[in-house]
């Protein structure tokens, strides 16, 4: 059959709440234009983030009632450890609340003046861990990762030759090299397979550990199974296992492909870091065997992990993704090509050419989209990127709004709800307008900056 469909049925739901244009003006504008300040029950379709969003499945909800809350040793805990492992062959690891828990106690040993660390590129809350502790956070994209319309399979690859001048020019600054797995900042795109083992072999060559940003790393492993050379007969688990094989250690969130509402962890081999991390641990996030985490969450994530890797929930996972794309793709829209992964990254700059970089044309699409449907998505542009450590501001690279989309959570006639709105919206581009920011705080301005219209 050519249809394919959401390889679940449904055994619970969740009431949405109906919203007027007019409500949603009133509400938009109360929040000073910022999609983060609206209260979740305003919106009929959350694409603000694939992260903690998960439905999780029946098996999950179980395991909960399987969770042990002993505070040193519990089983659920080796039972999280288990299923990293099965997966992710580290020696060490360390259960933290979310992803950035984990960068923060990594980045707080490795970090430091004069540190540099490069990645494909950092997520935000990376790169912020890594220059709050006075390290440069150095983005290394290929060409054909900052072109929206390249079609090129791995657009997330790491660009080879700038990490070898990088670690010959300045290896002994880096502590380590992370690739991030999609590349989130950069629309979702994959990493082959081969830029990861090219990546481990130039680290390897300069005594310089490679650790994987892994949020999404089965989804980036389904792209390589269908779009990379001599994976097509390899399963999930063996192309997820050899991804790890070539890392020395990772940070994870849980929230994206652990299937799970909260959780993540650090996990390394170098014994002397894992003994700083746990120490952090203890004074940050909790004892060892727990991290920030209740034991019934690690079971979650045990479960999750193994749920991830089914290639109907993957197959089922990517098409409707594309689907989304290739729908807006049709009707005009210009977003990222080809359609990532989590999300469906729309160029709001190309889409919405007289409002400037500098008046956040991805805050007015986004703020659009609020309007005509009750959809939330998220400005990945001028507003998150835009403000310089010295407190000026520039153009981002590029002006994107995502559209993530929640695991497991909206069907397919959701998202012909928002493939209608985004019609709408589209024929109305000319008119849209672009907005100043009143109040900003010194880092993540995003999240809590507030606007006016201009
Ligand atoms: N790394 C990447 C690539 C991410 O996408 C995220 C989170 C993190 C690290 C941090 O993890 O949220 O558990 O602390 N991304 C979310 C998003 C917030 O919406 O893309 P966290």
């Amino acid at each position: 059959m050519k249809t394919i469909i959401e390889p679940f049925r449904i055994k619970s739901v969740e009431m949405l709440r109906m919203t007027t244009r007019d409500e949603r003006e009133k509400l938009i504008r109360e929040a000073y234009y910022n999609l983060f300040y609206l209260h979740s029950d305003d919106v009929l379709i959350d694409l603000l983030t694939d992260s903690g969003t998960t439905a999780m499945s029946n098996r999950q909800w179980a395991g909960i009632m399987l969770g042990d809350e002993s505070y040193a040793g519990s089983p659920s805990y080796f039972r999280f450890k288990e299923a990293v492992r099965n997966l992710m062959p580290f020696k060490h690891i360390i259960p933290t609340h979310q992803g950035r828990a984990a960068e923060k106690i990594l980045f707080s040993i490795l970090g430091g003046k004069d540190v540099i660390v490069p990645n494909n590129t950092h997520f935000d809350t990376t790169r912020a861990n890594v220059e709050a502790t006075g390290a440069r956070a150095l983005d290394l994209i290929t060409a054909a990762g900052l072109d929206p319309a390249s079609t090129d399979p791995f657009k997330g690859n790491i660009d080879l030759e700038a990490l070898k001048d990088c670690l010959e020019k300045d290896g002994d600054k880096v502590p380590l090299v992370m690739i991030t797995i999609t590349n989130n900042s950069g629309s979702g795109q994959p990493v082959s397979m081969a830029n990861i083992r090219a990546a481990a072999k130039l680290c390897k060559a300069h005594g310089t550990p490679l650790f994987l940003d892994a949020c999404r790393f089965a989804e980036n492993a389904w792209f390589i199974k269908k779009k990379e050379e001599g994976y097509q007969n390899k399963s999930i688990l063996e192309i997820v296992r050899e991804i790890f094989s070539y890392a020395d250690g990772m940070t994870m969130s849980a929230k994206k492909d652990g299937l799970v509402n909260m959780g993540g962890w650090l996990a390394l081999n170098d014994e002397a870091w894992a003994m700083e991390a746990r120490n952090l641990l203890i004074l940050t996030e909790g004892f060892p065997t727990y991290g920030g985490l209740a034991g019934r969450d690690l079971e979650a994530i045990a479960i999750g992990l193994e749920e991830v890797v089914n290639e109907d929930y993957l197959e089922y996972r990517i098409t409707s993704t594309s689907y989304l794309g290739k729908s807006l793709t049709k009707m005009g829209v210009p977003i990222v090509q080809p359609p990532g992964g989590h999300a469906i990254y729309v160029d709001a700059r190309a889409m919405l050419p007289h409002i400037p970089p500098l008046e956040y044309p991805g805050q007015a699409l986004a703020v659009e989209l609020y309007k005509m449907g009750g959809i939330r998505a998220c400005e990945i542009g001028t507003v998150m990127f835009g403000r310089q450590t010295d407190g000026s501001e520039k153009p981002a690279a590029q002006d994107l709004v995502r559209l993530a989309i929640p695991r497991r959570v909206y069907t397919q006639s959701h998202i012909d709800y928002v493939i209608e709105c985004f019609k709408e919206v589209y024929t109305g581009r000319e008119k849209l307008k672009g907005f100043r920011i009143i109040y900003e705080p010194p880092m993540l301005r995003h999240f809590t900056a507030k606007f006016t219209l201009l």
